[in-house]
């Protein structure tokens, strides 16, 4: 049987790590061909001679989604190997918090920006084109849970966040305008287990402090389904997206996030 995306080609940046890795290996699992992009050099080329060596069909290149040079680079890189692009997935981000607002640095807030909301306005920037050529495509953004609703001590996070929500909006009517085939939606995510929890700063003065929140423990009594959500969850929902099996969705949000955003359970320590 055909896979969902099959002979489809993908990019996915932060490919190397949580989410993002969980969308290269389900898309080729599916059939896709996919450019998996990150600034780590290390996971990356493995994930990809991995899921290489296991039949997938997939490349790593380094990437700096904040460069837009190199996003030049890269997509000239996918035109000239495959001369399409049918998928863009924006998913490379940070999270950097603070005690209070008052305590950002402005250094923090444009660099979190700059990932998270610059690099999701070159990926389409410049993947447009190319998508655009060949009759359509679909391009995903994580946003997050946090993108629909305020998060105490993540403002600049959530700032960037419900910026991506409606600049994905924007992109759809934009696209559906001109009628060049390319549905455009975003994704949130609640608390998911990935290592992007061990790597929020929680002091904002530059000291580059780590927290170790444990995702499990914070989902358990915040998530009505009592537990955090694994980044093939998430993967599930963003091959969903990128397969015509959703053909007729575009400008819509999909929260996959145990039921966080719906409302609140009581629950109690006994009743775990
Ligand atoms: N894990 C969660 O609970 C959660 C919840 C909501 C949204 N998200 C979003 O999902 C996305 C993936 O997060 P994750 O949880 O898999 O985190 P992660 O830290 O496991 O992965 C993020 C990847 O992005 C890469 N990256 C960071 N800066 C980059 C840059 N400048 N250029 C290119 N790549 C860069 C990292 O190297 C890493 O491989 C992020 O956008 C995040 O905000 C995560």
């Amino acid at each position: 049987m055909a896979g969902q995306v099959e002979g489809k080609v993908a990019l996915v940046t932060g490919g190397a790590s949580g989410i993002g890795a969980a969308i290269v290996e389900l898309l080729a699992q599916e059939g896709a061909i996919v450019v998996a992009t990150d600034i780590d050099e290390l996971n990356g080329p493995e994930l990809a001679a991995r899921l290489a060596k296991a039949g997938g069909k997939v490349i790593f290149l380094p990437q700096d989604v904040t460069s837009e040079e190199r996003w030049i680079e890269v997509v000239g890189e996918v035109g000239k190997r495959y001369g399409r692009l049918d998928i863009m997935v924006s998913n490379a981000g940070i999270g950097v918090g603070a005690p209070s607002i008052v305590d950002m640095t402005l250094a923090d807030w444009r660099r979190q920006t700059a990932i998270n909301l610059d690099g999701v306005f070159l990926s389409v920037k410049h993947s447009l084109p190319l998508m655009r050529k060949h009759g359509g495509g679909s391009i995903i953004m994580m946003s997050s849970l946090a993108g629909l609703r305020g998060a105490a001590n993540l403002a600049g996070y959530s700032a960037t966040k419900g910026a991506v929500r409606l600049f994905a909006k924007s992109i759809a009517m934009e696209c559906a305008q001109i009628g060049d085939g390319i549905r455009v939606n975003s994704v949130h995510p609640g608390i998911i287990d990935t290592p992007i929890w061990g790597k929020i700063p929680t002091a904002a003065t530059g000291a580059g402090q780590n927290a170790p929140i444990d995702p499990e423990e914070r989902a358990r009594f915040a998530t009505p389904l009592g537990r955090a959500g694994q980044a093939i969850e998430i993967a599930q929902g963003v091959l969903y997206l990128a397969s015509d099996a959703s053909r007729y969705v575009t400008g819509t949000e999909l929260v996959i996030d145990g039921g966080m955003n719906a409302g609140g359970v009581v629950r109690t320590p006994q009743a775990r």
